[in-house]
């Protein structure tokens, strides 16, 4: 009886231990520093956050994670990618950091370790002017287009609302001014951004949700992640995230 409660013991603590170890890949703040770099993973069709100026990844979150890992004592390293891989690409650790407006939600924290939200974003609706659309209820016989692996894709899904998803948010947007679809569901500021390109877009006032952005990292990056709290909650309290913002000509909106 004492060998089989010892040996079950055992067992528990086994799993256990696996639990936690096996998943524990990210690095930690020490690993980040030895390697001099924070390798960060991004989709850059989404401005005024990330996107594209000369081949070059520019944007609000490029200049928060500039300072960062400025504080830290390390380079900025930026891949490249579509939005769903970066979410992939964190959760296996293939990446040190994801950034691409990432919406901090319940489902994505069960795989994915979260800085301290900084932006209190939001989904809006898109339609072409004129559109009988006018809010969220007209939506129920429509189809709208997302990017793939957004909360706008979850939100549809949860709505039950017909949608088409695209890898690129750029193709989201054509779905919409060539009529493949009836309206766009996106984040406000990238919405305000890409419907000033003039495709004669405009952005309904009711809003389908309201979310806050942060930076995303593998479960076992602990360290590094309450090291990066450390030197983002400041910037949040002192004004310095704000004057980002209206660098880039935008409001703040504090979470
Ligand atoms: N905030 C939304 C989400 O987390 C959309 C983010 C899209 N980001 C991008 N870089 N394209 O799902």
């Amino acid at each position: 009886m004492l060998k089989k409660i010892i040996a079950l013991t055992l067992a528990i603590m086994m799993v256990a231990t696996c639990l936690t170890a096996c998943a524990a890949k990210g690095p930690s703040l020490k690993d980040v520093q030895k390697a001099g770099k924070l390798v960060v993973a991004t989709s850059p069709d989404f401005p005024p956050f990330e996107s594209l100026e000369d081949n070059k990844v520019v944007g609000i979150e490029v200049d928060i994670l500039e300072l960062v890992a400025d504080k830290l004592g390390v380079e900025l390293e930026i891949v490249q990618m579509d939005f769903d891989s970066v979410l992939v690409g964190i959760q296996s650790a293939k990446y040190d950091c994801g950034m691409s407006g990432i919406t901090v939600t319940a489902e994505r924290e069960k795989n994915m370790r979260f800085t301290t939200p900084y932006y209190n974003a939001a989904q809006v609706i898109v339609v072409k002017e004129g559109s009988a659309i006018t809010g969220k209820a007209d939506l129920a016989d429509k189809t709208v287009s997302v990017q793939t692996g957004t909360t706008a894709e979850s939100g549809c899904q949860d709505e039950k609302i017909k949608y088409q998803a695209f890898n690129a948010n750029a193709d989201a947007k054509t779905a919409l001014t060539t009529g493949k679809v009836d309206a766009w569901v996106v984040d406000n500021l990238t919405a305000i951004q890409m419907v000033e390109e003039g495709d004669g877009l405009v952005i309904l006032e009711e809003k389908m949700t309201e979310e806050p952005y942060a930076f995303a990292f593998a479960y076992g990056s602990e360290t590094l992640v309450e090291e990066i709290n450390n030197i983002l909650k400041p910037m949040i309290e002192d004004g310095t995230i704000a004057g980002i913002f209206e660098k880039y000509g935008e409001t703040y909106a504090k979470p």
